[in-house]
């Protein structure tokens, strides 16, 4: 675990793995509606390559994996995948973002493979918000997705909703329904300007906002139950009358930079130490060559460029779907 420490003491045992860039989706939050040049599969490291990787990151003491994408599940072989890792790493805590359209056909592998968590973005149940703010997506794949794996009591299934002002602020009562009818977690996500010319502050709504705009807004109470151990940007609360859980990632207006405990690693081998990093450290060449001592090097030099937190430096231009979220 030591390895894993940041200048400022922080131990970032929790790493994002991007295994794509690519996206059969184009949230208007995340891409540009004409996509984004796609990398070049000779970039892009291949399986082996990320299960060396996440040997490399399990020697130096890192006990949770998250892999996200683009959208995981449009490249090949992905679930085929999760079960090496899994049988490679059977204590690890595993999970997977997704857009979750592509779920439902795999449901079972996934599910047999005794997942932490699977995430799932949700910003509307109305078909035709859906596909504006999705570009491609159907609503009803995604329903279907989540009911596919919502079942499954061993594996958490949250729902993250992006809050979008004039778009789907008022339809947070429905989620949390819809949420609580299918068993699942709602999460609302505070729009982050990540990149290019999408956000803007008519778009933006604070969380609090929209919490204190919920018919039962004096209900939802600090759950006190979350362990401190799972530290990450959600804050979670409970319904004193329902006991619905419900999460809320503010990521714009509270800063959680002091607990931060992640590290990202994007599908062309890049080590992240921010969500906003410009730069990072590429441990391709090392992953490639099966140089466990170069790959610790590249992740040790990243981890010591992580910064206290995002606002002391320039926010990149990277797109959301390369970083993973
Ligand atoms: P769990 O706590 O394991 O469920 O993970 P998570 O909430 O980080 O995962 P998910 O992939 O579902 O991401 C949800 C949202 O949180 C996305 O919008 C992420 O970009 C945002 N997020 C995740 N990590 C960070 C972070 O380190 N900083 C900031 N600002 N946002 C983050
Ligand atoms: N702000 C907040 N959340 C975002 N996501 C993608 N782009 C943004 C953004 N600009 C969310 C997606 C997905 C998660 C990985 O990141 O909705 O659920
Ligand atoms: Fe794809 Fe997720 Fe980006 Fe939407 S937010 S375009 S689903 S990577």
């Amino acid at each position: 675990m030591e390895l894993l420490k940041d200048s400022f003491g922080r131990i970032l045992h929790y790493i994002r793995i991007s295994v794509t860039d690519r996206c059969n989706f184009r949230c208007q939050y995340c891409m540009p509606r004409e996509g984004i040049k796609w990398i070049d599969h000779r970039n892009i490291l291949r399986y082996e390559d990320l299960l060396f990787l996440c040997n490399v990151l399990a020697n130096m003491g890192a006990g949770k994996l998250r892999f996200t994408g683009g959208e995981p599940f449009v490249r090949k072989g992905f679930p085929l995948f999760l079960k090496k890792v899994r049988e490679e790493f059977p204590q690890a805590a595993l999970s997977v973002t997704t857009n979750g359209s592509m779920l439902a056909s795999v449901a079972d592998d996934i599910l047999s493979l005794k997942l932490e968590s699977i995430n799932i973005s949700l910003d509307t149940l109305d078909p035709q918000k859906f596909k504006l703010i999705t570009g491609t997506g159907n609503v009803q794949d995604v329903i279907r997705g989540i009911r596919s794996v919502a079942i499954h009591s061993d594996t958490i299934v949250k729902l993250n909703t992006v809050l979008i002002n004039g778009f789907n602020e008022d339809e947070i009562g429905d989620l949390l329904l819809f949420a609580e009818r299918e068993g699942v977690l709602l999460r609302l996500i505070e729009f982050m300007p990540l990149h290019g010319d999408v956000w803007n502050y008519n778009r933006f709504i604070s969380a609090d906002d929209i919490l204190s705009s919920l018919p039962d807004a004096n209900s939802w109470r600090d759950d006190t139950s979350e362990s401190k151990d799972n530290a990450g940007p959600a804050r979670y609360l409970v319904n004193t009358l329902t006991g619905q859980r419900l999460g809320v990632i503010a990521a714009v207006t509270h800063h959680f930079c002091d607990t931060c405990n992640r590290l990202r690693i994007t599908s062309t081998g890049q080590v992240l130490p921010c969500l906003f990093s410009q730069k990072g450290v590429n441990i391709s060449n090392a992953l490639r060559e099966r140089d466990e001592e170069m790959v610790k090097k590249g992740i040790i030099e990243a981890i010591k460029m992580k910064p206290r937190r995002w606002l002391d430096m320039e926010s990149g231009d990277e797109h959301m779907s390369r970083i993973g979220g």
